[in-house]
């Protein structure tokens, strides 16, 4: 795709990042020109870290990169798609179980906006069974998650966890 490649988004709840998508940012960021981490800004959603720790700990661990940033979005995803001149919207897929919801997004969002394109890619291996919602679980229940989250996303569990009440969901 050479220098036609363009602006790709990356969207979704980040709550929080793992090294899954990191992977993902990673395989977009060398093949776009641009990948803009796009964060959804729904309270409706109670997710489990604030927008600005969610922020904080994607903006550190994307760092590296210097064709990545980190935004946020309100809204119906193509829109903001559109208004960032985003040819791309870049989903991780990892297994059968992500196709459905993924396949019926991607066919929504190109009837909404048919310029818009939704590329698929697969994490590492290692990774392929990972999400944000089992890391949660994981650490709350004091399993180990070093080497599927960053350190920081590490640090922002464990001093979460020991605040909060110990019966609260994740
Ligand atoms: O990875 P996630 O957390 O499941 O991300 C879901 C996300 C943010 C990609 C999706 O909920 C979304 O795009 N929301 C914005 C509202 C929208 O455009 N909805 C129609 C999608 S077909």
């Amino acid at each position: 795709m050479g220098e036609e490649a363009g602006v790709a988004i990356y969207p979704g709840s980040f709550d929080p990042v793992t090294n899954g998508h990191l992977d993902i940012i990673e395989r977009g960021a060398g093949i776009f020109d641009k990948v803009i981490v796009a964060v959804l800004l729904n309270e409706a959603k109670a997710p489990f870290f604030s927008l600005e720790e969610r922020l904080d700990m994607l903006r550190t661990s994307t760092a590296q990169w210097k064709n990545v940033e980190v935004d946020t979005f309100d809204g119906l995803l193509v829109s903001y798609a559109t208004a960032r001149k985003a040819r791309v919207i870049l989903r991780g897929i990892r297994a059968v179980s992500d196709f459905e919801y993924e396949f019926q997004m991607a066919l929504m969002n190109r009837r909404l906006a048919p310029q818009v394109e939704t590329v698929f890619m697969v994490p590492a291996e290692p990774y392929s069974f990972l999400s944000s919602s089992l890391v949660k679980e994981v650490s709350r229940l004091g399993g180990s998650v070093s080497g599927l989250v960053p350190a920081l996303v590490e640090r922002y569990l464990q001093e979460r966890i020991q605040r909060k009440d110990p019966g609260k969901r994740v």
